[in-house]
């Protein structure tokens, strides 16, 4: 690609010229393309989903976790549209595709990204900048979307650029945002990776360059599924702990008081959501399809992690034996359903595996969540129980699986038989009626 069309796309970027098209208007698409709205470009939210689509026009926010505000802000600048079909990518500077890497049948789905890059990739103009920005193995952004890109036409890295920055928003946090949150971006070829560190430059305070796809596919991969392998570590501690009547939680808040060399990671019923439990199998399925090999510390986290919620259910079988009451017909009030604290998601909610262990084992279980009216997963349907005084004095126990932070927990546990805290969120000890993972 010429020197001057380099020029062109710089200049754009710089003074808020470009045209952004992002693909796929979920909580990553959404939050990305108001970001560029409100920087002042000019942006089209591409989905799919006619009827979010439509929501979304509409100025309702329909999307779970994006920022209120942002929104707001993006849909009064009038530099924000919303469409279901692909045309305004003929005119797009920058396109970034934000659509779901599901697992199917235990390995990666890139169904969707195939999809987008295919619909993107007859339309693309000459001297466009593409980014993929859904969660995939190393290799994808070369192998997989830059085929469907070129078609006969053109090349990527002669015709139009291409490159791959992994999302890193943590759905809730309200200290690190998009804004906030290093980017890390590498390109096909250089130039590439210097036109997407421009374009993440305008919405990002900082940006981290490398030096191909292939390692920024891969540094997604590595955050995720350390994550993921240190809270399989520390809840193989919690049982160990747990059989030697060691307190778990103030191992882990010792051994943090060291300044260096640790990082504290806390137990509980599993991983959940749909990027810790998930994106590790992209790694552990890469490894075996390319080596071999197996990914052993994924494989393995995977499955320790999968046993905890039977071990929840466990222990607070026992805690309830110890009572006198026998979990098959006994009351459980569980408290909070969704993945985690504060947020409304419940994809892979390792809550959700819990309640469905109990169910199973015979327990009469009902919940509460501010987040989740209604609750159908695993055969189960429930609606949401009122937490009122009556409903918890009435549980045999009160089961906190996701503290949502409007709980009062410690007023709940005046009034509860007995509370069986799979988060450490009471802080109790010493009170016998509330029992700790
Ligand atoms: N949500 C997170 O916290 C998070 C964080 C980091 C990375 N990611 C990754 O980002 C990607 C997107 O995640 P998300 O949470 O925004 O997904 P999402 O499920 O919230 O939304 C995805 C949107 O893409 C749309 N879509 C699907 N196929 C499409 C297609 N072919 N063309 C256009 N639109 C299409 C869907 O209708 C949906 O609205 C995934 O790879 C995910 O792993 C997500």
């Amino acid at each position: 690609m010429s020197t001057s069309a380099r020029h062109h796309l710089e200049a754009r970027l710089g003074d808020r010229t470009a045209s952004v098209c992002v693909i796929g208007q979920g909580y990553v698409g959404l939050t990305l393309a108001a970001a560029c709205a409100v920087e002042g470009f000019r942006v089209t939210g591409i989905d799919v989903d006619e009827g979010r689509v439509d929501a979304l026009a509409r100025g309702e926010l329909v999307v779970p976790g994006v920022e209120e505000p942002l929104f707001v802000q993006a849909s009064e600048s009038s530099s924000l549209r919303f469409a279901s079909d692909f045309e305004d990518v003929a005119t797009a500077d920058v396109v970034v595709i934000c659509v779901p890497t599901p697992v199917t049948d235990h390995r990666p789905d890139l169904s969707m990204v195939e999809s987008a890059a295919r619909q993107v990739g007859e339309r693309l103009r000459r001297g466009a900048l593409v980014v993929l920005e859904s969660t995939t193995y190393p290799g994808t952004t070369e192998h997989v979307v830059a085929p469907l890109l070129e078609r006969a036409r053109f090349r990527a890295g002669r015709d139009f650029w291409l490159a791959f920055s992994p999302e890193r928003i943590d759905p809730g946090n309200i200290k690190f945002g998009l804004r906030t949150t290093p980017r890390v971006v590498g390109g096909i070829e250089q130039d590439s990776t210097d036109l997407a560190a421009a374009f993440y430059g305008s919405v990002v305070d900082n940006v981290f360059p490398v030096s191909g796809c292939r390692t920024a596919e891969m540094a997604k991969l590595l955050e995720n599924t350390f994550r993921m392998v240190n809270i399989a570590l520390v809840n193989e501690l919690a049982v160990l702990c747990g059989e030697q009547g060691i307190d778990t939680w103030e191992v882990i808040e010792a051994a943090a008081t060291k300044p260096f060399g640790f990082m504290p990671f806390q137990p509980g019923p599993g991983v959940g959501g749909h990027c810790i439990p998930l994106d590790p199998t992209y790694l552990a399925w890469q490894s075996r399809r390319d080596t071999g090999r197996p990914f052993r510390l994924v494989e393995l986290a995977q499955d320790i992690n999968a046993e905890m919620p039977a071990y929840v259910t466990r222990r607070i079988s026992d805690a309830l034996a110890e009572r006198g009451v026998a979990l098959p017909k006994a009351r459980i009030l569980a408290l909070g359903v969704t993945y985690k604290p504060d947020v409304g998601d419940l994809r892979e909610s390792a809550a959700v595996a819990t309640l469905a262990q109990l169910d199973r084992r015979g327990a009469r279980i009902t919940y509460h969540d501010p987040f989740v009216p209604r609750l159908r997963s695993h055969g189960m349907s429930l609606r949401r129980t009122p937490l009122t005084r009556a409903n918890i004095e009435a549980a045999d126990a009160v089961v906190v699986l996701t503290p949502h932070s409007e709980y009062d927990l410690a007023a709940i546990t005046r009034h509860a038989r007995l509370v069986f805290d799979a988060r450490n969120a009471l802080h109790q000890r010493g009170d016998d009626r509330v029992v700790t993972l």
